[in-house]
């Protein structure tokens, strides 16, 4: 009998701890129903996710090969754009996603990380001085809008190379998806994707006429020493990147500000010992859920699997968020404890398609939380935390909005 699950509404992203339980009492694989979508079966358990995620045997990420459309209602008449997205590496399988992986793993090695770092620490202290000018009447600034959002736009625009003078336009139209998330949002952002996928190609052509510093002139450039990266493939993996990293680091950065305001015991230890920033990242990436669950994945053929009959080509997804609320693997698991250790958490997915921008994710988000607190250590809600809003964005859970006081004696 499948179990509707409420993964989407303000509620659930307010408290998303009861519902997470119950998958995994229920799991280790949930028979689901999701608008749109159909059946889907959830996978829960950190056991269950962790052997899916890694199984590229049994289970596909493109459904394609089975005979089946990646989107409901995508056909031939789906706009080109809408197409190059779905056909990104996440979706795709062996040979042809390792041929694309290795083409960016380099830019996202620890090496280029290290070297990013500068720039990541110049432009958080910039925007950090635009918020300071903002509150400095001492009215709340909003930390989503002033730095959570601006600052993984502004990375990831400096790391493919984009003109300085066009980041600010990339950063709007990119923002827009991170705002309006339902289908019919998806169908009125269609122009903003054209202009964007047109933009990128022109990119691409003038990097082909002229080199210059950044990843999209290292993709052409891979692409001329044979290896085939189409025209679409570049676009596709430039638009990847963009959404992969944008909203999901947007996320990370306001979860991590919000729990250490909400856990002032947490935000002590902290500020005792800032070498436990790094704890501090990975028990956000645990505890706050900023990405739900995985992509879809495909049985290849009829199998068992833990516990349950599946048939081919049924669609299954790992519950990220539950498996790394496991209480089988994380003792007391709603607690939010900077000290944990250890914690293998699955945020960022595992196997093949273990997230790209990790090192970034976690660069960005160290950087962020270290020069905001060193600047402004009384930094408190303005709010209290009830009323937060969380982002409407499907699959995603984060503050919409973190209205700070900078300094406490203002609040
Ligand atoms: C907090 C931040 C982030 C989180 C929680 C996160 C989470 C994830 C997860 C769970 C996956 C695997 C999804 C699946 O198996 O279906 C993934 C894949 C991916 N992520 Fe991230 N991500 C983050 C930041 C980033 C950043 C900053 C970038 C790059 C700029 C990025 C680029 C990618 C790409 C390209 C993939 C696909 C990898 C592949 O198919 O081989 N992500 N991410």
């Amino acid at each position: 009998m499948p179990v509707s699950v409420d993964l989407i509404s303000a509620a659930f992203k307010r408290d998303p701890y009861p519902t997470l339980m119950r998958m995994v009492e229920q799991g280790p694989v949930v028979e689901t129903t999701f608008p749109f979508l159909g059946k889907v079966y959830m996978v829960t358990t950190h056991a269950a996710v962790n052997a899916l995620l890694k199984d590229t045997k049994n289970f596909i990420r493109d459904p394609r090969s089975l005979g089946k459309s990646p989107l409901p209602g995508f056909n031939w008449w789906t706009p080109r754009c809408l197409k190059i997205m779905a056909s990104g590496m996440i979706i795709r399988d062996n040979p042809d996603h390792r041929r694309l992986r290795i083409l960016v793993d380099q830019a996202f090695s620890r090496s280029s990380m290290e070297q990013l770092q500068p720039r990541v620490e110049q432009i958080t202290d910039d925007l950090l001085s635009e918020i300071e000018q903002k509150g400095a009447a001492g009215e709340p600034v909003d930390l989503v809008e002033g730095l959570c959002r601006p600052l993984p736009i502004a990375v990831i625009s400096e790391l493919l190379g984009l003109p300085p003078e066009d980041r600010d336009m990339f950063a709007n139209w990119a923002e827009r998806f991170a705002i309006d998330p339902s289908f019919r949002g998806l169908i009125s952002l269609l122009p903003t994707l054209w202009k964007m996928e047109s933009y990128v190609r022109r990119q691409i052509k003038l990097c082909r006429q002229s080199p210059r510093p950044g990843l999209l002139s290292a993709l052409v450039d891979v692409e001329a020493e044979g290896q085939q990266l189409s025209d679409d493939e570049a676009v596709g993996m430039t638009l990847l990147l963009l959404f992969a990293g944008h909203a999901t680091t947007t996320n990370l950065i306001g979860d991590l500000i919000l729990e250490l305001c909400a856990h002032s015991d947490q935000k002590d230890l902290l500020f005792e010992d800032w070498s436990r920033i790094d704890g501090a990242v990975e028990e956000a990436l645990r505890y706050s859920a900023s990405v739900l669950s995985s992509k879809p994945m495909y049985a290849v053929h009829d199998l068992k699997f833990h516990g349950l009959e599946l048939e081919r080509g049924d669609r299954v997804m790992a519950l990220l968020s539950a498996a790394n609320v496991d209480p089988a693997v994380f003792p007391e698991p709603f607690r939010f404890d900077i000290l944990r250790n250890p914690n293998p958490h699955l945020a960022f997915g595992t196997g093949i398609h273990v997230c790209l921008g990790l090192k970034l994710a976690r660069l960005e988000t160290r950087v962020a939380i270290l020069r905001l607190l060193g600047r402004f250590p009384k930094l408190e809600l303005a709010v209290p935390r009830e009323e937060i809003r969380w982002t409407a964005l499907k699959g995603m859970r984060g503050p919409s909005q973190l209205p700070v006081h900078l300094h406490s004696e203002q609040a």
